[in-house]
């Protein structure tokens, strides 16, 4: 038995919170976890530039829509050039270790895998720990000369952004685009099966990935929490927010809502065979359906060839791992996996 140790700050919300709608979360915030009334307020207005995950304004020069869409386009190409590779096969590639970091490597090289250190260096998890210092190892790989030519038809096109750029600030402000679009990628999905594995491997060979990916992102959603700042419709919505209110929507309750679920903190993939993840109500891995994660279809088909590769070399998680940790970050996942060969059951 596997014990998953939340952060006491998500463990108290799930101990306070389970089975309830709107409630106050501190002086100035509201929890959401209905699922009517998550769906009625993120209805109501789309995202302000601020609370946009990906393209909130980069070193304060605010990223238009259709910038980010040309940008979601590119790093699209690149994720679709990789899985064009042929593809490695489970013994040709040892995905045991540590994970997270191993799936996210492995995502690093081969989707970036021929772009320059300064670029892949923007990858490092590491950086995730201050937005300064991710900006200062921007500036230092701005600041170098860049070397045209050579090895330039080998790069990706996100990378082929940056190679374009004219001078240090544009060079800068594409490395930092480079590190918006490209890092999550390789972070997310990382994260994901990360959870998927802790959660239920070795997996019985006749799931699905797709249902094991849902009911990983059911029980622990990456997108945890979905922040909208105060504004007028929300009050006029629901007596209980304030107009000075923020609001934070959370898939973490509503996806184990007992009145929705049945057995609600169990890992079954097979629940997914009768449901359909686009529909299913109080369910917002994606976010909501007006204006769903437009990185999905990149997740999606790169966590299935990452639970492939785990399962066909027969991984899991090792036998003498019990618990894991999720700390409270923006990306909610368990750390340090130990992936290892499962035994085989006594014959
Ligand atoms: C497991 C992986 C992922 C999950 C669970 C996820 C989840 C979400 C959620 C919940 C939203 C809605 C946010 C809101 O309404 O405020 C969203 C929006 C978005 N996501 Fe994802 N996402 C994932 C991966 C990615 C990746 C890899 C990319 C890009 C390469 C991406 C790009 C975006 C963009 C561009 C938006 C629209 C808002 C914005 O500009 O930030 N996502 N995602």
């Amino acid at each position: 038995m596997r014990r998953t140790l939340f952060h006491p700050r998500l463990a108290a919300l799930v101990r306070d919170h389970l089975g309830q709608d709107v409630f106050r979360l501190e002086p100035d915030t509201v929890g959401v976890a209905g699922h009517e009334a998550a769906d009625r307020i993120l209805a109501a207005r789309r995202a302000t530039e601020t609370e946009r995950p990906t393209f909130k304004p980069l070193h304060g020069r605010s990223i238009s829509r259709g910038e980010a869409s040309s940008v979601m386009r590119t790093i699209g190409g690149d994720v679709r050039e990789a899985l064009k590779k042929p593809r490695p096969r489970p013994e040709d590639v040892d995905l045991s270790g540590v994970w997270p970091l191993r799936g996210h490597l492995f995502l690093r090289d081969l989707i970036l895998g021929q772009d320059p250190y300064r670029l892949r260096i923007l990858m490092s998890r590491n950086l995730e720990l201050t937005p300064k210092l991710t900006w200062a190892v921007i500036a230092a790989g701005a600041a170098l000369p860049w070397r045209a030519g050579g090895r330039g038809e080998s790069l990706t096109a996100i990378a082929g952004l940056t190679a374009e750029a004219a001078g240090y600030h544009e060079r800068r402000y594409a490395m930092g685009m480079y590190r918006r679009a490209a890092a999550p990628v390789c972070f997310t999905v990382s994260t994901l099966v990360a959870n998927a594995l802790w959660l239920g491997s070795p997996f019985d060979p006749g799931t699905p990935n797709r249902h094991i990916l849902c009911e990983t992102m059911r029980l622990l959603p990456p997108s945890w929490n979905i922040l909208r700042n105060a504004s007028p419709e929300y009050a006029a919505l629901d007596e209980r927010i304030g107009t000075g209110d923020d609001v934070l929507v959370l898939p973490l309750l509503s996806h184990r809502d007992p009145k929705l679920w049945q057995d609600p903190h169990a890992f079954r993939p097979e629940r997914w065979e009768a449901l359909d993840p686009d529909t299913a109500p109080g369910y917002l891995p994606f976010g909501h359906s007006s204006e769903r994660c437009w990185g999905r279809h990149m997740v999606m088909p790169l966590a299935e060839l990452l639970l492939d590769l785990v399962r066909g070399a027969g991984l899991a998680v090792s036998p003498e791992q019990t618990s894991a940790k999720v700390p409270l970050v923006g990306l909610l996942g368990v750390e340090d996996v130990q992936v290892t060969r499962a035994r085989r059951a006594a014959a």
